[in-house]
This record gives C-alpha cells, sequence and structure tokens, in this order.
C-alpha cells in the first residue's frame, strides 16, 4: 500500500500499473465496512482509495468542522484488506488551488430530493469527483447506492464529461438492525442509535404500503409519519421515485426506489431501497 498526496505523485505511481487495470473508490474516509465493500468489489489488481473531507460539498451551517478525520486508523484498515491500495490523500491546496474557479453543474437526477435541502452539494459533488476521476483516470469507479441520488449524478456527469470510466454501483453495507453504515452514525448518542436503526424498517414498510394501496404518497406520508413517531425529530422527505431519473411517478409500473432523509438531534440520516 503506497500513500500520495498529490495529483503529480498519484499519476507516476500509476503508470507502471495502468495495464493491469485501476479502480477508484473516492471517499471522505472516516472508513467503515460500507467503504471496503466498495474496495472489494473492485475488480482490478490496483484500486485508488481516495480520502478527502471535500469542503465544497458542505454548507458552512453543517458538519465540515465536526465530519470525522481519522488518517493514520484509515490507512491501518486499508492495508488489512491486503489489496494492491494507492491512497490518495491530497490537502484543500492541491485540490483546489489558489483561484480555483471551476464548478460543474448536473442537471437530471441532482433535481429534488438532497438538493432541496442541500441545494449546494451536488455542485461541490460533481466538481470533486470530476476532478479526481480526472487525476486517476480509473477503468472503474464504484460509488454505493447509500448515497443513490450521488450515484445517478456522478452516473451522468462520467457519461456527459465522456470520462474513460465505467460508474458501478455497490449494495448498502447494512448493521445488524439494518442501519446503513455511514461516517455520521459515528455522532449518535446510544438512544439516537436505537431509533436509527428504524430508519430501514420504516422504508420497508412504506414500501409494502404502497404495494398494497397503491396511493404512493399516501405511502410516503405514512413513512414520514412513522419515521417521527419512533423518535427521528425531523424528517426531509420519504419519496418513491423512478429508479433511474428519481422522477415524481404516480404508479409503481416501473422499477421504483423509496428513498429518504432523517434526522435525529444533530445527526442527518439518510437511506434509500429497491422496490
Ligand atoms: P463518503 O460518504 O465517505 O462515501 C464514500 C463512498 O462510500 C460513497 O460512494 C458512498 O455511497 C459509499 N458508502 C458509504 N456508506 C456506504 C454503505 N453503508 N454501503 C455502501 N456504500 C457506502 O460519498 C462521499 O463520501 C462523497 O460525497 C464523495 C463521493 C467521496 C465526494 O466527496
Amino acid at each position: 500500500m503506497k500513500t500520495v498526496h498529490t495529483i503529480a505523485e498519484l499519476r507516476a505511481v500509476l503508470a507502471p500499473k495502468r495495464a493491469g487495470g485501476v479502480a477508484m473508490v473516492p471517499t471522505m474516509g472516516a472508513l467503515h465496512d460500507g467503504h471496503l465493500s466498495l474496495v472489494r468489489m473492485a475488480e482490478t489488481p490496483t484500486v485508488v482509495v481516495s480520502i478527502f473531507v471535500n469542503p465544497t460539498q458542505f454548507a458552512p451551517h453543517e458538519d465540515f468542522d465536526a465530519y470525522p478525520r481519522d488518517l493514520d486508523r484509515d490507512l491501518k484498515t486499508l492495508a488489512m484488506t491486503g489489496a494492491d491500495i494507492i491512497v490518495f490523500a491530497p490537502s484543500a491546496r492541491e485540490m483546489y488551488p489558489d483561484g480555483f474557479a471551476t464548478t460543474l453543474t448536473v442537471g437530471g437526477p441532482s433535481a429534488g430530493l438532497e438538493t432541496y435541502f442541500r441545494p449546494h452539494f451536488f455542485a461541490g459533488v460533481a466538481t470533486v469527483v470530476a476532478k479526481l476521476l480526472l487525476a486517476a483516470l480509473p477503468d472503474t469507479a464504484i460509488f454505493g447506492q447509500k448515497d443513490y441520488q450521488q450515484l445517478l449524478v456522478v452516473t451522468r456527469l462520467a457519461a456527459d464529461l465522456g470520462l474513460p470510466t465505467q460508474i458501478i454501483g455497490a449494495p448498502i453495507a447494512r448493521e445488524a438492525d439494518g442501519l446503513a453504515m455511514s461516517s455520521r452514525n459515528a455522532y449518535l448518542d446510544p438512544h439516537e442509535r436505537a431509533v436509527a436503526g428504524n430508519l430501514n424498517k420504516v422504508l420497508r414498510e412504506a414500501i409494502a404500503r404502497a404495494r398494497q394501496t397503491g396511493d404512493l404518497r399516501e405511502a410516503e406520508a405514512y413513512g414520514a409519519a412513522t419515521l417521527k413517531a419512533v423518535g427521528f425529530d425531523s424528517v426531509d422527505y420519504v419519496a418513491i421515485r423512478d429508479a433511474q431519473t428519481l422522477a415524481v411517478i404516480a404508479a409503481l409500473a416501473q422499477p421504483a426506489r423509496v428513498l429518504a432523509a432523517a434526522k435525529i438531534g444533530k445527526t442527518r440520516l439518510i437511506d434509500n431501497l429497491a422496490f
């Protein structure tokens, strides 16, 4: 395993490995088994794992300062996987040099849902992901379905820019009670952690309800009310959408996805499930 901090170093270490194939797993660190499941999905001998808490995807009132950071621990975790991993851990200055003035905006799947509550978010994600993919030029890049809207936005971005990278979506890794693994779960106190375990269960119930009644808006409202009833402080959305475009749908005629974002105390959690 090798750790590099600059784009120039990354390109230099990748040059002799390119012929064998390179996969990339972009992360913000605080690595957990969900991140490692993406690393394990790589089918190439070399995997670049980037670790960068990207300031441009956080709004000023969000948790950029509090976001968990422990590079030494992350490096030990990655070393234990035994894979040929190159860790790319750039500084903010390396990613956003003085005078940086470029922002990418993706339309299509970025509309609504997360964008409604975090309007700055996908421009920050798209800009940094484009930059990471251009730095490494991997054959494949693996993103989790945990951030389902992000996966669709990144897929759109790669196609629209003609990047030579295939975007792969990985299944959601969950704790024993079904809570989707997330670096932000570290914020939860024991009571909040117990409440959080209900998120995926309530999404299952919303799916069952939508199937039973066919009334998708009622199933969404039921999901949101149930999240509050089990102890979530606020619900940003429970939404049943077209799985490919995230467009609002009136009936379950095509593959659908239920997506949710809700807060417990200061922690905002997201999850989603396929129908
Ligand atoms: P981060 O939240 O660290 O997540 C990195 C990758 O791990 C994302 O593709 C995310 O979907 C995936 N992931 C997180 N938890 C997961 C889980 N429980 N199961 C499966 N995959 C999971 O997402 C980001 O960072 C950033 O927005 C980034 C893409 C790195 C751009 O800054």
